[in-house]
């Protein structure tokens, strides 16, 4: 259901002497065990990155740097989040479509996912993810 999906509050350690901030996510914060870690970055203003469901993968979004906007889907409503912090994250289900657009210059968005690298979790087709039975 994505109107359960909300930005979570990854924990930030200021630095009292104005050193500027830290973040961490230990390993038992997320629920699943990150096997895999990739970013996007140089990407287009214009340009739409996503596009596809998982039928199992979850991951945790993160814009480090910047900011873009998530569009989740859920094959009958839509709404959009927008990421610009580094100490926020979305995590993001399996089987909901996602697009990410609207970067801003220099915006960094990181992804921790469940799974290995794995084209057969992938659903790229709109009507076959808006009939796939999750
Ligand atoms: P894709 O997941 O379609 O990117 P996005 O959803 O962000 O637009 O991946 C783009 C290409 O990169 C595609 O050919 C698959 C490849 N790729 C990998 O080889 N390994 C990975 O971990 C990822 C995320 C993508």
């Amino acid at each position: 259901n994505i109107d359960k999906i909300a930005l979570t509050e990854i924990t930030k350690i200021s630095d009292p002497d104005g050193r500027g901030n830290l973040s961490v996510i230990e390993k038992d914060v997320l629920p699943f065990e990150i096997k895999r870690v990739y970013y996007l970055y140089d990407v287009p203003s214009d340009s739409s990155r996503g596009g596809h469901a998982h039928k199992e993968l979850k991951q945790f979004l993160i814009a480090l740097s910047g900011s873009f906007d998530v569009v989740l889907d859920n094959g009958k409503t839509r709404r959009s989040i927008t990421l610009n912090r580094p100490n926020k994250g979305l995590l993001i289900p399996s089987g909901v479509w996602r697009e990410l657009e609207n970067f801003s210059a220099g915006a960094v968005c990181l992804s921790l996912v469940s799974a290995e690298y794995d084209e057969t979790d992938y659903i790229r087709n709109y009507d076959e993810f808006k009939t796939f039975e999750f």
